[in-house]
């Protein structure tokens, strides 16, 4: 065969494999094959020296045009190449904007601590200031300077939490009504929401932690009137305007007079029926007027002041409020019930 024919043939092969590369990386061992240093066209030419001087010019320029053509095909299948691949990743990413959207799903507040806000509101709206106290108390705040006599029942440490020496987990807010009123002098008007602790059994109306609202307000001439017409507005406000008030005697040791306060039975509305045991009406909460043994632990007492107190569990308030029958299900943290409010 001789050099033109051999030539020829070699351009075809290149030719064909090309423009039949299937990728970029195809192409160029097709190039580099053909085309490159040690490619076949390269050698041909590099034969040149062989071939009869007459025959010399015309293989040279055939060889020339091979390699031009050549290097052409591979721009162009270069081009080609990295349009499809360009089209295939398109589609691979592509975006359907006709599908629906992805929901976020939003977290929300306990509702525990959405009524514990609310009840806040509210008093809030009548003058009160919200304030806060610790939840690690001492013993004095929490039991002595509100009246608790060393032998009451709640001060045992089965029934309290005690933190080292002189100091418990509160067991309700009232200790707040304490450091209010050694901060500053009447008047005073305050709602003091927080969590306490007892040490109780869990049950459908007891947990070892919960939260409570405390309420204080004292000035001169504050009456126990004061007191009902402030909470009856706050029934009214969380259980509805029909609901009625009634004010039971009761017994608290920084409070005197004390009461509970009832609402009217949410179900029945008085006439009696199995959530309110036949009597028309719900505990809510505890009440009273400041006993004097706390002013003189605050150093009220030759300021010639009255004010009253109360104070509520925020979960008993909520439970009422939407008829849950167990308090732990507030807690149990299951969304088919805490999505319900
Ligand atoms: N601290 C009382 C309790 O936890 C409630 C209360 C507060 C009663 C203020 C009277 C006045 O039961």
């Amino acid at each position: 065969m001789d050099l033109r024919d051999e030539a020829r043939k070699a351009q075809q092969t290149a030719r064909d494999e090309i423009l039949s590369s299937k990728s970029l990386d195809d192409l160029k061992s097709a190039r580099t094959k053909h085309l490159g240093r040690k490619g076949v066209l390269t050698l041909l030419l590099r034969k040149l020296g062989q071939a009869a001087p007459d025959e010399r010019k015309e293989l040279g320029r055939l060889l020339n045009e091979a390699k031009d053509e050549l290097l052409g095909l591979v721009d162009s299948r270069t081009d080609e190449l990295k349009q499809a691949t360009y089209a295939s990743d398109l589609t691979g990413e592509s975006l359907d904007v006709t599908l629906p959207g992805r929901k976020f799903r939003t977290g929300r507040r306990n509702l525990a601590v959405e009524m514990m806000n609310k009840i806040v509101d509210v008093f809030v709206g009548m003058g009160f200031t919200s304030v806060e106290g610790p939840e690690i108390e001492t013993e004095y705040n929490n039991f002595d300077a509100l009246n608790f006599p060393a032998w009451h029942p709640s001060r045992d440490d089965h029934d309290s939490f005690y933190v080292g020496e002189g100091h418990v987990l509160r067991t309700h807010t009232s200790p707040a009504q304490i450091r209010v009123m050694k901060s500053q002098p009447p008047p005073v008007r305050v709602v003091v929401p927080g969590r306490c602790h007892r040490r109780d059994t869990p049950d459908a109306s007891h947990l070892m932690s919960f939260l409570q609202i405390e309420g204080l307000y004292v000035d001169h001439d504050v009456s126990m009137a004061d007191l009902k017409g402030t909470l009856a507005a706050f029934a009214r406000e969380i259980y509805g305007e029909e609901t009625k008030v009634r004010f039971r005697p009761h017994f608290f040791p920084f409070t005197e007079p004390s009461a509970e306060l009832d609402i009217s039975c949410l179900v029945c509305g008085g006439k009696g029926c199995r959530l309110c045991k036949q009597s028309g009406w719900l505990e809510v909460l505890g009440c009273g007027m400041v006993h004097p043994n706390v002013y003189k632990h605050v150093g009220y007492d030759s300021l010639g002041v009255t004010g009253y107190a109360f104070g509520m569990g925020v979960e008993r308030v909520a439970m009422l409020k939407y008829g849950i029958g167990d308090i732990r299900m507030l807690y149990d943290n299951d969304l088919r019930f805490l999505s319900q409010f």
